[in-house]
């Protein structure tokens, strides 16, 4: 009898285990959607089989190892981004062409490349950073990465800060980290009499937005925003995206330098993920587990904290909304008094 209860015990816990087994390789199965798409897009795969084609063409067309792609399409036709045709021909579905094509200008492949190539391969040396390895150094060319994934947030900021610009009557306008410029763009489109400058540190990001501000009169100009001497005053300053590349001494540092450079009641717009906020945890605890993980770069505020600085500088907050509520994202208008 004895014996038997230990039996069944046994059983239940070999099943048990099994279950917890099968749990985690399900909970690990959308990775390889994002793998499939990622390798789609940096090889321009779904464009390579955009009509129906076959494998050994488009292997021998870009020289390509044949059993490998064979088995990325494999993996493809298992989790439908790819559809078999005619002959045994292949082709992507429409979407994956039109997102994850290199020259599709809806293309969010830019994201993946972020995700794959930057947060993944960071997350995997946790162990060692954590067991007392360098922290990594930010190689220099993910600049343009960086500021490209962040201008895929803008179609949903921009209402907002278009809000701001009507309200207050905004004539000046002040972009710390401008990026690639869209934001400045999409405000000289709506708005063609508004002065528009923005600050860029990374020289390259710098000209690659200086070339698209071509033909306008938008100022864009290669300094950091630190050590910034600028006679002129804006009505509006916007920081969006930014907080992380300061740390906590810096960023009262980056509330008084904006009190400087805005007029007497102006306004300051920050949009940033932020952390202990109602929304979007898991989004942004992961993007802090990356930040902490480099050098020169840090974790994202809460609220509290910039609700701090800005009492410390003069500035009283006018609201604090969240935009992207699954990433924790945010924006918040302050007034200086
Ligand atoms: C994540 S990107 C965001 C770009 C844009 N604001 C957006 O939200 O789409 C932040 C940018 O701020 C720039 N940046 C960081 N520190 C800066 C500083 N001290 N002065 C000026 N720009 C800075 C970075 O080079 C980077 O291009």
């Amino acid at each position: 009898m004895m014996h038997q209860l230990m039996g069944e015990k046994s059983v239940i816990a070999e099943y048990k285990r099994l279950w917890q087994a099968r749990k985690w390789m399900k909970k690990n199965e959308p990775f390889l959607q994002v793998w499939h798409a990622h390798l789609g897009y940096s090889l321009d795969l779904f464009k390579a089989f955009e009509k129906p084609n076959d494998i050994h063409t488009i292997a021998n067309r870009y020289l390509y190892k044949e059993d490998l792609l064979k088995r990325w399409v494999e993996v493809g036709l298992a989790i439908g981004h790819l559809k078999e045709k005619r002959g045994k021909k292949i082709q992507s579905k429409k979407t994956m062409v039109v997102y994850f094509s290199k020259t599709s200008n809806q293309s969010v492949g830019i994201l993946l490349k972020e995700m794959m190539e930057l947060h993944i391969p960071t997350l995997l040396t946790y162990r060692n950073l954590l067991q007392g390895d360098e922290i990594k150094i930010l190689e220099e060319d993910i600049g343009h990465t960086v500021a490209e994934t962040s201008g895929l947030l803008e179609s949903v900021m921009f209402p907002k800060i278009v809000g701001v610009v009507k309200k207050q009557k905004v004539k000046r306008i002040l972009d710390v980290g401008c990026g690639h410029g869209g934001y400045l763009h999409r405000l000289h489109k709506k708005f063609p009499d508004i002065n528009l400058t923005g600050i860029e540190a990374d020289p390259d990001v710098q000209k690659k937005a200086l070339e698209k501000a071509k033909g306008t009169d938008i100022s864009i100009i290669q300094a950091d925003f630190m050590n910034y001497v600028d006679q002129d005053q804006y009505d509006l300053l916007m920081m969006n995206n930014l907080f992380y590349y300061f740390s906590f001494e810096d960023r009262l540092q980056l509330f008084k330098r904006a009190k400087q450079l805005l007029v007497k009641k102006g306004y300051l717009l920050i949009m940033s993920p932020l952390v202990s906020s109602k929304h979007g945890q898991r989004f942004a605890s992961g993007f802090n587990s990356f930040m902490s993980a480099h050098e020169e770069m840090y974790p994202v505020p809460t609220e509290k904290e910039l609700l701090s600085y800005a009492k410390q500088t003069g500035f009283i907050q006018l609201s604090c909304i969240p935009v992207i509520r699954e990433g924790g994202w945010y924006v918040l208008v302050f007034k200086k008094k």
